[in-house]
């Protein structure tokens, strides 16, 4: 017998199924609520109490700063695990064996290679140009260089659809990258590493050898695997609303990039850096910017701070921080950044502003420090976010078309004018 929950309107009362998922959440099936009520719908700015749908991909828990990919807990994934073992994960589902991850690492290179006449699309953009803008319109043009849309039905069009953008993306974000500092484009080397490949397309100089650093591999391996996927939010939500129309699978991640790059989303590890420097110029006033964040008359936030759905410490921002420490002693880079960062943060932990509302760092506050120490420019951050996203995005789009959801139309609530008689021109 399913649990009900009941809804009492003007007297009458209707019951809706409670449905409970592996980690014993409960929500309220209200699929059938508008025809059992005669049209009475929710409205919930924002969906903070609504879920989109049912995903067998990524676990949050905001009251314990719980994260889990596929049952998988994030520290044992950003400590023991490679990226291209996350990303075969959350799109198949299984942690692959040896021959799987070989055989996906191929397959991935064997798409490696760009068009070249993307390079005429990425030559007409200015050097001053946003590189998120640019990789969003990238992403976007790939359509007109591969199947614009793939047969969910069949399994191998699936798969060469996923290879294709996973071989792809990385060469367009290193190009972007590449694009802003004037270097001619690099093409990447197929005998190396996913991550060191990746790494050599973006810092690899035309008249020198590059030559691979340990711990900017582990560095980058560890950041993709913390942002590669983080259930419905608000960039993911856009690939699946983008995908449920039927779209393709680099139209919608092209959608999914630029909602990531808003200040509030995935554009907040740029601002948090900025508004460090900004603080460092000030010197160190970490107290003038805590007043603003607590202002409500001030439109300025504490970038970096409060979640969504963590009202605990975001546990990816506690691996980053951790490892920040020790990427920039191993890289011998001395930034006073870090220390006002971890200033910010006593000071916030500590202010009963932020503990009233559980501000608690997120993902974005300390990731770019880490992105600095590795010579990687401040407006590339958020590009680097997408670069570890991707295959989260690639795996909820599967998840949404192999599971058939139908297209998203949120309804509304109408509080325009009523009805008014049209007048002509001459008697308004
Ligand atoms: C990401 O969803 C995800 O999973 C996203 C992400 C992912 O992996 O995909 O985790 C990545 O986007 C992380 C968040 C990065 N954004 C920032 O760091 C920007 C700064 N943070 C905020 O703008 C804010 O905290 C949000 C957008 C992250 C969350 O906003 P909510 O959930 O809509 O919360 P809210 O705006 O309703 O805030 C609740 C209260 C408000 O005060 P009151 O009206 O109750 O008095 O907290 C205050 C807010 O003013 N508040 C802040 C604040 N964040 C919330 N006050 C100052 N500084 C902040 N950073």
């Amino acid at each position: 017998m399913s649990r009900l929950a009941t809804l009492e309107i003007d007297g009458k009362k209707y019951k809706f199924p409670l449905v409970q998922g592996t980690e014993n959440e409960i929500a309220i099936d209200i699929k059938t609520l508008r025809a059992v009520t005669g049209g009475v719908t929710t409205i919930d700015p924002g969906y903070k109490n609504t879920g989109s749908c049912e995903s067998a991909i990524t676990f949050l828990d905001g009251e314990k700063g719980i994260l889990s990919y596929r049952g998988y807990a994030i520290e044992d994934l950003a400590e023991k695990a490679d990226f291209l073992e996350v990303v075969f994960l959350l799109i198949f589902e299984e942690l692959p064996n040896q021959e799987q991850l070989d055989k996906f690492h191929s397959d991935i290179k064997a798409q490696s290679l760009v068009d070249e006449d993307v390079r005429k699309i990425i030559d007409a953009f200015p050097k001053s140009a946003h590189p998120m803008g640019v990789l969003s319109s990238l992403t976007s043009a790939l359509t007109a260089f591969n199947p614009s849309s793939v047969n969910v039905d069949s399994e191998d069009a699936m798969y060469n659809a996923i290879v294709r953008i996973l071989g792809k993306f990385p060469v367009l974000v290193a190009w972007t990258l590449r694009k802003k500092q004037g270097l001619p484009l690099d093409y990447g080397d197929n005998s190396l590493g996913y991550i060191e490949n990746i790494l050599k397309m973006m810092f690899h100089k035309p008249n020198e050898e590059y030559v691979q650093n340990q711990v900017m591999i582990d560095a980058l391996n560890k950041l993709l695997i913390l942002h590669a996927d983080h259930e419905q939010n608000c960039s993911t939500s856009t690939v699946r609303i983008v995908g449920s129309s039927h779209a393709g699978l680099f139209a919608s991640i092209s959608a999914g990039i630029s909602a990531l790059w808003g200040p509030l989303h995935g554009g907040a590890n740029q601002a948090v850096l900025e508004m460090l420097e900004a603080i460092k110029e000030d010197g160190g006033d970490t107290k003038k910017y805590m007043a603003k964040a607590k202002d409500k008359e001030d439109p300025f936030r504490l970038m970096g701070f409060g979640h969504r759905v963590y009202k605990n410490f975001d546990p990816r921002a506690k691996i980053i921080k951790a490892a920040a420490d020790e990427v920039l002693e191993d890289l011998g880079v001395e930034d006073p950044i870090l220390d006002i960062a971890k200033g910010l943060e006593q000071e916030a932990l500590n202010d009963e502003y932020f503990v009233s509302r559980k501000l608690y760092p997120n993902v974005d506050f300390y990731s770019g420090i880490i992105y600095r120490a590795m010579d990687i420019p401040t407006e590339m951050f958020t590009v680097m976010f997408a670069l570890g996203r991707l295959p989260g995005w690639i795996a909820q789009w599967k998840e949404m078309r192999l599971r058939k959801e139908p297209i998203g139309r949120p309804r509304q609530l109408y509080i325009g004018e009523t009805h008014r008689e049209f007048k002509t021109i001459k008697n308004r």
